[in-house]
């Protein structure tokens, strides 16, 4: 038996901050108390002045991911390392298949990255980029499987987007099986006809991607998507949010009884449109669906997040390198792989720029980074709590701790960070996933292979 006894750190949930101990035999918390006392042959952590949080969880992230005529960079080995060294002790993948790819096949393949590789525990989103007459009894399977959730593009149009036939069908299965629905919202025709009118005028540069994207068009695909989600009474949810005009829409749809959980980016709350207009082609770093935007809409986010009208914070991390990737799109913004990789730096920006500088409490930064996700997504309470039987996924973190973000130092297999020499104060000292330490004194210790792959059972019904 492992034993893993946290002492004297002040606890952290999404709904209360108490002084305590935490005692972990073998995968699971068996006591919390005061001066537990230690086992013999415990590991014994001394949290003191520390806070002790669930670990967090990453709802959206990228690992294996074939897109714009390239892969991401990170492996799970790499991925699950940056992960937890940043404290996020479970990671969500999209599946995302080409629309010529069988769906179980591609399932078995994103399965074979991932299991016997990743640190951490994880599981996916199941992509549905086609809905053809045999897509319902190989989707019924995938979920038998264990998967909870299925993931649809409104954008990207020829490679994973589907059609509004297919998206209705999509819907209305995930209905009868009670999985959710997590959605990518852009108007691609709009999209389409604004890249081609910037490119005819010669305007290629990277900024000119979030010309090509302005809020209205991801507003368009949110509408639309609860238009159909209220047809069909599915449960959905809108990732990557960005925008107040996307906000509102999707607002409004839960406001007439429409099912649906939303995600913002920790890069919509820290960056804006700035950032994609830097020279010499630097913008292409900051290059993402939907783009980065306006700097006001991130007082908008922060705001919705404490008030509990944006459910998670997710970092949809798709590291592509600046050097060789990103240079794909020199001469023709369109062809810039999308993405902002930030699997590791999530936790510690949330605590900065959104604890520190009072945008956010304590209980909300564990509940949009942890618990919230694991209620949308069917892992809760096993993730994302404190309490005994829970899985002793555990972050003690020292918020004393003051530092810069760096390229050079994050383990993230990608050649530029987008928040390079950003001032961070806290960090994860120790990490535990399932009783076992993978960080221990801010250092990775963790196994490649013992992370599980999460089975869930589906419950939107
Ligand atoms: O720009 C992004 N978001 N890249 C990853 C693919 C996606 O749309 O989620
Ligand atoms: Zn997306
Ligand atoms: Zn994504």
């Amino acid at each position: 038996m492992t034993t893993l006894l946290i002492q004297g750190g002040e606890i952290v949930t999404d709904t209360k901050r108490f002084r305590g101990d935490v005692l972990c035999k073998d995968d699971v918390i068996s006591q919390i108390g005061e001066n537990l006392v230690a086992p013999e042959g415990a590991t014994i952590v001394n949290a003191k002045g520390k806070f002790v949080f669930p670990g967090f969880i990453d709802p959206h992230v990228h690992i294996y991911l074939p897109f714009m005529g390239t892969h991401a960079k990170d492996t799970y080995e790499t991925a699950s390392h940056a992960a937890l060294i940043g404290g996020t002790t479970t990671m969500i993948e999209m599946c995302c298949p080409a629309r010529s790819d069988d769906p179980l096949e591609a399932f078995d393949l994103w399965m074979s990255k991932a299991v016997g590789k990743s640190a951490c525990d994880f599981s996916f989103h199941m992509g549905v980029t086609k809905f053809d007459d045999a897509t319902e009894a190989k989707l019924t399977e995938i979920v038998r499987r264990g998967i909870a959730s299925f993931k649809i593009f409104l954008a990207y149009k020829g490679a994973f987007g589907i059609d509004d036939g297919e998206l209705y069908r999509t819907l209305r299965l995930a209905k009868k099986l009670g999985v959710i629905v997590t959605a990518h919202c852009e108007n691609e025709t709009l999209v389409a006809e604004k890249s081609r009118e910037l490119l005819a005028a010669g305007k290629t540069d990277p900024s000119q991607h979030h010309e090509s994207r302005p809020p209205q068009v991801e507003a368009d695909g949110v509408h639309h998507l609860m238009s159909f989600a209220q047809m069909t009474g599915a449960a959905t949810y809108i990732v990557h949010l960005s925008c107040a005009e996307a906000l509102e829409r999707a607002l409004d749809a839960r406001a007439r009884g429409v099912r649906v959980n939303i995600e913002t980016l920790i890069q919509y709350l820290t960056l804006s449109k700035s950032d994609a207009e830097r020279p010499n082609f630097e913008g292409a770093k900051f290059v993402m669906s939907p783009p980065l935007r306006d700097a006001r809409n991130q007082a908008i986010l922060w705001k919705a997040l404490q008030e509990g009208e944006i459910d998670t914070v997710a970092t949809d991390h798709a590291p592509f390198d600046f050097a060789t990737q990103k240079q794909m799109g020199r001469e023709d913004f369109t062809r810039i792989p999308n993405g902002i990789p930030s699997l590791e730096d999530r936790i510690r920006l949330l605590y900065t720029y959104g604890v520190c500088s009072g945008k956010m409490d304590l209980c909300t930064m564990v509940r949009v980074a942890s618990t919230n996700v694991a209620k949308c997504f069917d892992l809760y309470p096993r993730k994302g709590s404190i309490e005994v039987g829970a899985d002793a996924d555990l972050v003690v973190f020292d918020p004393g701790y003051r530092g810069t973000i760096s390229v050079a130092t994050h383990s993230m297999n990608v050649d530029y960070s987008a928040f390079e020499g950003w001032a961070v104060q806290g960090c994860a000292t120790e990490v535990a996933v399932r009783g076992q330490l993978a960080v221990r004194g801010g250092i990775f210790i963790g196994e490649i292979g013992r992370g599980q792959f999460l089975k869930r059972k589906p419950s939107y019904f």
